[in-house]
């Protein structure tokens, strides 16, 4: 299992290597100002129908063809882009997307298939010279981010956007300018935290098995990618959130997406330690992944980042608070007041009267651009999306650090980290 693995990420770095050189990749067309983005999506599943929606409102941009390894999915998408008024008759459809990216007409591929096929999928796409789209998290292990890193820069012809939309957001936009016009001064210290509740008895994320879903509609080996062969599992296809060989659990689901954000406010690289603890203590259904987290990030020059995270109360919903000796940057989404009862969403900066006794607290205004939009544009202008992947990268290793320390229980260093991975992998 962990050979085949292997030999994929040496072989992505040897055709990204000659794909620099210009030797092997096919050329993708040069877009004239009136020609549409040609779009297609490898894994139009929950996550990436929704990418759909968004994506085929873009101007000038079109889906021409679909991947998935589940015949299901191909007449879902085809039904989404009619409704949206556009036309689906001339969508190419392929059980396998290595197929899909031999078109010569494809610009740019969104990747939205489970977790542990990321990689691939990513340096495929950009070793076939399309631009890319890849959701968050960018990769399944460290090793593969530093792959995926590689193959990007190889290919730095090549438009790359991750699924981080929070960086597109009023919210980024707002605090970005906060920290950089230093109203925050000295930064030891940043607190996040996501919650949800579910009825007891119903575990979060766990996903009803569609009656169609079995063995002959699905190619199996593929979702595997290099896991053990085994007969089909409609569960762990279904439900492969649940399970480390495919996930990281709620840390790749969404601490990514606050620590992405905070990597983009504070311009922060990787941490120097990872620490996390928690456990199965919502539902114990079968899942692997905790379901109640606790994550400290130790990063260079003396700033602790703390993320928690639990499935079994919602009252504060989704925030991060950035702590300054000059002033806070506050986010929240959904968060209940303790005195009020009432819910509430926005960002804000308020300043520490006692080193910044002529501060003011601002209101959060900014509006944000559409991210999804963001990508599309800059696959006609060439810039980098809002989402790079040196964001992706960096937010990944964060994840991966925090998943693996709580896997070997103990605090893990980056050099610990890689090496308590390769010994995950080859078990
Ligand atoms: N940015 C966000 O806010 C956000 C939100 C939800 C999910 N996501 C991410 O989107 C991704 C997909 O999540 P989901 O909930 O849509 O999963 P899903 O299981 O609903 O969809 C995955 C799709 O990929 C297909 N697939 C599996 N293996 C494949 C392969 N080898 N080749 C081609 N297709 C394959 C499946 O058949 C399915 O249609 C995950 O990485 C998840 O973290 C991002």
């Amino acid at each position: 299992m962990t050979l085949e693995r292997r030999d994929f990420l040496k072989q992505a770095a040897a055709s990204t290597t000659l794909g620099a050189l210009g030797l092997t990749l096919p050329t993708s067309r040069v877009l004239g100002a009136n020609d549409r983005v040609r779009l297609g999506i490898i894994g139009p599943g929950a996550r990436g129908q929704e990418l759909m929606r968004d994506f085929v409102k873009a101007p000038n941009a079109e889906f021409v063809a679909l991947a998935d390894v589940y015949n299901a999915r191909f007449d879902q998408a085809k039904k989404l882009i009619t409704n949206a008024g556009a036309d689906a008759s001339n969508v190419k459809t392929f059980t396998d997307h290595r197929k899909m990216l031999e078109m010569k007409d494809l610009d740019a591929v969104i990747v939205a298939t489970p977790l542990h096929t990321h990689a691939r999928h990513f340096i495929d796409t950009l070793a076939a010279g399309k631009d890319l789209y890849c959701e968050k998290t960018m990769t399944w292990s460290i090793e593969e981010a530093e792959a995926c890193l590689a193959a990007a820069k190889k290919s730095s012809n090549r438009v790359v956007g991750i699924g981080l939309q929070h960086n597109s957001a009023g919210y980024f936009a707002d605090s970005r300018e906060w920290a950089k016009s230093n109203k925050l001064g000295t930064v030891t210290h940043a607190e996040m935290w996501m919650s949800r509740n579910s009825k007891r008895g119903v575990g979060q994320w766990v996903r009803p098995i569609p009656a169609d879903c079995n063995a002959n509609n699905v190619k199996w080996d593929a979702f595997l990618n290099g896991r053990s062969k085994r007969a089909f599992d409609a569960n762990k296809f279904i439900n492969w959130r649940l399970f480390w060989e495919f996930s990281g659990g709620n840390v790749t689901e969404n601490m990514v997406h606050q620590i992405g954000w905070l990597i983009g406010v504070l311009d922060l690289g990787v941490p120097t330690a990872a620490y996390m603890s928690g456990g199965v203590f919502s539902e114990k259904d079968g899942r692997e992944v905790p379901d109640t987290i606790a994550v400290t990030l130790d990063y260079p020059n003396d700033l602790v980042v703390t993320w928690q995270s639990s499935f079994s109360n919602s009252r504060y919903g989704l925030g991060a608070r950035i702590l300054g000796s000059h002033g806070t940057i506050e986010w929240l989404m959904g968060t209940t007041d303790m005195v009020s009862g009432r819910a509430g969403s926005g960002w804000n900066y308020a300043p520490e009267k006692l080193n910044n006794p002529d501060g003011v607290v601002v209101k959060g205004e900014a509006k944000g651009v559409n991210h999804y939009h963001n990508f599309v544009e800059c696959v006609r202008s060439r810039k980098e999306p809002n989402s790079s992947v040196e964001l992706g990268y960096r937010s990944a290793i964060a994840a991966h650090m925090a998943n693996l320390s709580y896997r070997k229980k103990q605090r893990l260093t980056l050099d610990e980290a890689r090496q308590a991975g390769r010994q995950l992998a080859s078990r």
